[in-house]
């Protein structure tokens, strides 16, 4: 498979997929947005892949959606295009395969709606963060006034959305829009040494943590345990979960197999 915009490399169970627009600050044109959907569900496919890395190529991670293409469109393909942005930033946030954000530089507008559909997000120093949609006179079209609140509360949301301020990686992580921060040199090994601890970890339950959070976001706190419940049960059933207390009561590392 090979992409136009996209660099898209597996090595040691992890798929980086690298939106590779450097010129444009990486930009999310449609054509990117296509790829990246293909890409997440390549990786989501490839059973040598265990975590996704998501970077960008140069001195941005995402500038925003591509706004030479949002200048000329009607209300009707304004609609269209957010929903089809949205529809792949979901295939990111519900991957049963942990999703890491290595936001390197820039993260604006839909830069910083994508990197808020993965897992987690680490940022390097020069990371920079912010939702500029209203200095354009639109709001977010990918998510971000959705998720942006769920992780940061809705007073900082509001306040980001609405003043259009630009915030550092130190204040990012703050607020809880970032996980960690890193100096920049040590982004991409920082993020593999995170996805790893992860790996190592049975994949099922890792599945099970993605689907329990996510779709648990969607529903009434009750349902929301019930369906925790659930999955605890199921994974009671599991080869896995035998390895992994077996293990720790023979005081042995677990191999677990995703079974
Ligand atoms: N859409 C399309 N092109 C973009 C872009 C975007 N969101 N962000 C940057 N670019 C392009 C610039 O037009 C420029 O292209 P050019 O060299 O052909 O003129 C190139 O990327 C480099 O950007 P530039 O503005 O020259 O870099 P800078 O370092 O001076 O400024 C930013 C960086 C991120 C502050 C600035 O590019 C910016 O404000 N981008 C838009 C951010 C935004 O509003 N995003 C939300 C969109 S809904």
């Amino acid at each position: 498979m090979s992409f136009d915009l996209l660099l898209y490399t597996v090595s040691d169970r992890i798929a980086t997929i690298t939106i590779n627009r450097p010129d444009k600050l990486n930009a999310l044109s449609a054509a990117v947005i296509h790829e990246l959907g293909v890409a997440i569900d390549l990786a989501n496919g490839d059973p040598d892949v265990g975590g996704i890395i998501l970077t960008g190529a140069g001195r941005a991670f995402v500038a925003g959606a591509d706004i030479s293409e949002l200048a000329g469109q009607t209300p009707l393909q304004g609609v269209a295009r957010a929903r089809a942005g949205q529809r792949v930033f979901d295939r990111f946030e519900r991957s049963p395969k942990p999703v890491i954000a290595a936001v390197n530089g820039f993260a604006l507008g839909g830069g910083c709606e994508l990197a808020m559909a993965c897992h987690l997000r680490i940022a390097g120093e020069s990371a920079k963060f912010g939702q500029p949609e209203v200095k354009l006179g639109i709001i977010p079209g990918y998510g971000g006034t959705q998720r942006l609140p769920r992780l940061v509360g809705t007073g900082r949301a509001l306040q980001l959305l609405m003043t259009a301020e630009i915030i550092d990686a130190t204040e990012a992580v703050r607020i809880g829009l970032a996980n960690l921060v890193v100096p920049s040199a040590e982004l991409l090994p920082r993020t593999i040494a995170m996805l790893s601890t992860m790996l190592a970890n049975g994949p099922l339950a890792i599945s099970a943590c993605i689907d329990a959070v996510v779709r648990g976001q969607d529903m009434s706190l009750s349902d929301a345990l019930a369906y925790e419940a659930s999955h605890f049960g199921t994974l009671s059933a599991t080869s896995d979960k035998h390895e992994g207390m077996q293990a720790f009561l023979a005081k042995r590392p677990p191999v677990f197999r995703g079974e």
